[in-house]
């Protein structure tokens, strides 16, 4: 099969790979789209340490399944199916309680570290668990599908954050997660949407997906907030960022006894106000990727009420992949989700 393989750190070329065949339990699955994740281009230059060369990667996709291994029922050759991009066991404390996410013997897809080797969907096929695939309805395309994982994180933050119709809310970012919290927001029926971002184009694009204000952010984020909150802050904010600052705004913008939903970690450790934190009784709650959010996703996308399109800046032949990973990394301004189509149907 044709895969887009990283043979060593910011070189990326189409090789000629053995096709995956499915073992016991897995089934092939023959790859329409495949979305490239920040993850895959912070991956690619060895920063993350995630991507270790040689490497198939890839986690965000969709296809047709092509064979079934042993043992797999439910499913038969030719179904739509989109999967997870957490491979979990099913079987420890952690998957038995529902939080799949929190795995005991996670694997991502197309992720190599310290502890293992996963191909990935750059590529042809790809073989992966039952356990882990949902089937798609006919009418979502694949290269939609594609965006299920990102919609899914976005609902699980949400979910998370316990909020209401009356809640009033601050997104912080507007990025690819940022944007589709918005929309999961909206779905959610939160009447009250604040999102803040230091980049106007994807300000606009938050006003597209239905925010009730747009705030530049800024050292004043929290003062802003404040004033279209009269002087109270916000019920929940869902930080999709992940620096210093923007945890500090949050935590400065919720009211007490507020919710921050942590979901941006580009730094690994930031600054936390401890006073501040409990004597206002503030919950600061962590977000990992997604548990059982897929089908709610699916739907949600199959019904028009989350639109991914507008986040879709390009979908290109797998054979471009080198091509946009190199644009995508020189962090080209405007360049929202890129897709790849090693094998693209209607
Ligand atoms: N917890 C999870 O499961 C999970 C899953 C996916 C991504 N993430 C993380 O979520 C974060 C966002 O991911 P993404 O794919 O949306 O990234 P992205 O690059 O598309 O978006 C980040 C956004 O933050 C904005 N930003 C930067 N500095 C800011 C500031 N000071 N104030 C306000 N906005 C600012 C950028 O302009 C951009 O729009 C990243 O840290 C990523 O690692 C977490
Ligand atoms: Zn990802
Ligand atoms: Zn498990």
């Amino acid at each position: 099969m044709k895969a887009l393989l990283l043979s060593e750190y910011k070189h990326l070329e189409i090789a000629d790979l053995p096709d995956p065949a499915p073992a016991r339990g897995e089934v092939l699955v023959s790859v329409a789209a495949c979305g490239i994740c920040g993850s895959d281009v912070h991956g690619y230059d060895g920063s993350s340490g995630r991507r270790i060369p040689p490497i198939v990667m890839g986690h965000e996709a969709a296809g047709t399944i092509a064979a079934l291994g042993d043992g797999v029922t439910g499913f038969a050759v030719g179904d739509r199916v989109t999967f997870d991009s957490t491979i979990f066991c099913g079987a420890c404390e952690n998957c038995r309680r529902g939080d799949v996410n929190l795995c005991d013997h996670r694997q991502v897809l197309g992720v190599s570290c310290s502890e293992y080797r996963r191909a990935g969907a750059f590529a042809q096929y790809v073989s992966v668990p039952a356990r882990i695939l949902y089937r798609l309805p006919n009418a979502l395309a694949f290269d939609e599908a594609a965006m299920l994982e990102a919609v899914s994180v976005a609902l699980h933050g949400v979910a998370l954050a316990q909020i209401s119709a009356d809640s009033t809310t601050l997104v912080v970012g507007a990025g690819m997660i940022g944007l589709l919290t918005v929309q999961a927001l909206r779905a959610a029926r939160c009447s009250r949407i604040f999102v803040a971002d230091v980049d106007s184009t994807r300000l606009k694009l938050a006003q597209d997906a239905g925010a009730t204000a747009v705030l530049f952010s800024n050292t004043e984020l929290a003062e802003q907030v404040l004033q279209l909150t009269a002087g109270v802050g916000v019920d929940v904010a869902i930080e999709a960022v992940g620096r210093n600052e923007t945890v500090r705004a949050s935590i400065d913008s919720v009211r007490k006894g507020g919710t921050i939903v942590l979901v941006g970690n580009i730094s690994p450790e930031v600054a936390l106000p401890l006073q501040k934190v409990v004597t206002r009784q503030i919950r600061l709650q962590g977000s990992c990727a997604s548990a059982g959010e897929y089908p709610r996703a699916i739907e949600l996308l199959a019904s028009g009420a989350i639109r991914v399109k507008p986040l879709i800046s390009a979908i290109a032949p797998l054979e471009e992949g080198p091509r946009w990973f190199q644009r995508l990394y020189a962090r080209e301004p405007n360049l929202m989700k890129v897709i790849l189509t090693p094998e693209m149907r209607k």
